[in-house]
C-alpha cells in the first residue's frame, strides 16, 4: 500500500504514522509522500529525514481550489497513492478530490465526532463543558468531519484544563489510535 498524507503542520500525527511503519506495526505499506499547502510546515522537514519525498504544492499559484486540487490528484498520481492520509492538513477537500480517492482517504480530528467539529475543537470542547473528550479517526466525505468514524478513544477533561492541556491529552491518543486505524486499513480490515 502506498500512502501520501497531506499536512499543513508540525506533523506530529505523520511522525506516529512514520514510526509505525519503521517498527513493523503497519506493514505492507510505504510513505510514497508528504505534500503540504505550506511552504516551511516542518512536517516536509520530518519527511526529507526518513527520505520521504516532500512536496510543497502553492496555493496561491493557482486560480482556484478546484484547480489546486487537480493538481493534488496529478502529485498523488505520480506517487501511486493508493491512501490519502489527512494530518493536520487545514484545507477542505472538494467533491472531485474526494470522489476519486473514494473509501480511500483518512482524518483525524481532535474531538469525539459529531461533537465538535471544525477548527479549535479542544477549546470547543472546554467552552461547552463537556467532561470526557477524546479523538477520531474516520474517513473522509465531502461534508467537513463527517465520515464514517473508523476508531475513536476518550479522554477525561479536567476543571483546571486549558487548551493546551487538553490539546496534549488528546494528542497522545492521536498518536496510537492514526497508526492503528492505518493498520486496519492496510490489512483490509475497516
Ligand atoms: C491534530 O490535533 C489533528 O487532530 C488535527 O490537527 C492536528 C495536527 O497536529 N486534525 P500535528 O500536525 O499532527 O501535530
Amino acid at each position: 500500500v502506498n500512502i501520501a498524507v497531506l499536512a499543513s503542520g508540525r506533523g506530529t500525527n505523520l511522525q506516529s504514522i512514520i514510526n509505525n511503519v519503521e517498527n513493523g506495526y503497519i506493514h505492507d505499506a510505504n510513505i510514497k509522500a508528504v505534500i503540504s499547502d505550506v511552504r516551511d510546515a516542518h512536517a516536509l522537514e520530518r519527511a526529507k529525514k526518513y527520505g520521504i519525498s516532500a512536496v510543497f504544492i502553492d496555493p496561491s499559484e493557482f486560480s482556484d481550489k478546484s484547480e489546486y486540487e487537480k493538481e493534488l490528484i496529478k502529485k498523488l498520481e505520480e506517487f501511486n497513492t493508493d491512501l490519502v492520509l489527512l494530518a493536520g492538513f487545514m484545507r477542505i477537500l472538494g467533491n472531485k478530490f474526494v470522489r476519486f480517492y473514494k473509501h480511500r482517504i483518512l482524518n483525524i480530528h481532535p474531538s469525539l465526532l459529531p461533537a465538535f467539529k471544525g477548527l479549535r475543537a479542544q477549546k470547543q470542547a472546554l467552552d461547552y463543558g463537556v467532561k470526557v473528550s477524546g479523538c477520531t479517526v474516520h474517513y473522509v466525505t465531502e461534508d467537513m468531519d463527517s465520515g464514517p468514524i473508523i476508531l475513536q478513544e476518550c479522554v477525561p477533561v479536567y476543571e483546571d484544563d486549558t487548551e493546551e492541556t487538553l490539546e496534549n491529552r488528546i494528542l497522545q491518543e492521536e498518536h496510537e489510535i492514526y497508526p492503528e486505524a492505518v493498520k486496519l486499513w492496510v490489512e483490509g480490515k475497516v
